[in-house]
């Protein structure tokens, strides 16, 4: 059985992950996450108590930090979804995008290389491959297909992929990279598309839309990703690149749209504002690869997959109400805060 650090296991697919993990293997999980506005540990209640999980608050940008929890609890795998993950915020201001997704991924890979742990697995995205045309909706990113980084977001993801790749030819060391397309699912921080138009239609607030909402994008279902990246991390090979993708591809518009009429509400609340700078046209992900050559299928469709997750933001109001206001900060001092030093 494996000990998995899995840094940034407090935000949205992290926690899937823990939870995949824990449900589906004997693994056993050490959630690494300096709780940043996008980590919450509500998203875990359920498995705070499992005996095979703990939670221990740091930085991936702290190495001492990260080799005393390497140490201290018999790591042997690194999974690294820690980020800063939304684009919207990169344009911002791009700092925190390079120091954790750049200089954060270059101390666990440190770590790595000092403890010669067996494992390490870079949970990266379709977007390091930059903007597919319109007119040609054959052309999909393959492994192969050129890093072209258009918002400084994507250009954070690909140089920790290019660190990823550069410590496995010097070194030798055994790194496994994943691309993975848009994901939607439970406990996805309603700042990105899905979530925030389905909480704005619940609370009766008009739906903003970039541009003319024509920007296409390639959904999977997060708990697809979260089997994905067990199968690279179980079977993929050292120094190879994993496309995950759903096939699945929607026009935001759409999927607006869609999200209204599940939910019984009329298209006139949607409102069309200036575009993101640089919004990238179109991904497409081109999963082959990992079906061919892993045997790794999604198992689910997007019509069975959003489903679930409108039911699941209609029954957990409380949760994205919660993060919303910013009432879920309180949780960890709550929960937490007297039990660390
Ligand atoms: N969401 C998607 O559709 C998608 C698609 C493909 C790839 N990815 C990648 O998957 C990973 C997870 O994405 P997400 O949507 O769950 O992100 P998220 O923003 O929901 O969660 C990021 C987590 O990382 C933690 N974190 C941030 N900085 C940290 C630091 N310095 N040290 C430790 N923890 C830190 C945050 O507290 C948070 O819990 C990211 O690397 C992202 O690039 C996301």
């Amino acid at each position: 059985m494996k000990s998995i650090l899995v840094t940034g296991g407090a935000g949205f697919i992290g926690s899937n992950f823990i939870k995949y993990v824990l449900g589906n293997t004997g693994h056993s999980v050490v959630n690494y996450d300096v709780l940043t506005y996008a980590g919450n540990l509500e998203n875990l209640v359920d498995v705070e108590f499992n005996d095979r999980y703990k939670f221990v608050k740091g930085d991936i940008c702290d190495k001492d930090a990260v080799t005393e929890a390497v140490d201290e609890n018999g790591i042997d795998t690194i999974i690294n979804f820690a980020a800063e993950s939304h684009v919207d915020r990169s344009i911002l201001g791009a700092e925190e995008f390079i120091n954790t997704n750049v200089m954060g991924t270059l101390v666990l890979l440190q770590v790595l290389k000092e403890k010669g742990l067996s494992k390490y697995l870079q949970v990266s995205t379709d977007e390091v491959y930059g903007s597919l045309p319109e007119d040609k909706p054959e052309l999909k990113f393959t492994e192969s297909t050129p890093i072209t980084t258009n918002s400084p977001y994507s250009a954070s993801k690909a140089s920790a992929d290019l660190l990823c790749n550069s410590f496995r030819h010097t070194f030798g060391l055994p790194i496994l990279i994943t691309r993975c397309s848009n994901n939607y699912g439970p406990y996805q921080f309603p700042e990105k598309l899905i979530p925030l138009m389905i909480a704005k239609a619940l609370n009766g607030e008009d739906l903003p839309v970039y541009g003319d909402g024509k920007n296409v994008r390639d959904w999977l279902y997060v708990d697809d990703h979260c089997s994905a990246i067990m199968t690279v991390l179980d079977k993929g090979k050292d120094g190879d690149v994993y496309n995950i993708g759903g096939n699945n591809e929607w026009y935001n518009i759409d999927i607006v749209k869609l999200i209204l009429k599940k939910l019984g509400k009329g298209e006139d609340m949607i409102r069309y504002v200036k575009d993101r700078p640089g919004h990238d046209r179109r991904y497409a992900i081109d999963s082959s690869k990992i079906m061919n050559e892993l045997g790794w299928t999604p198992a689910h469709n997007f019509e069975d997959g959003i489903e679930l997750t409108i039911n699941w933001y209609v029954e957990n109001k409380n949760w994205w109400k919660k993060v919303m206001s910013g009432e879920y900060k309180n949780y960890f001092e709550q929960n937490y805060g007297s039990k660390m030093s």
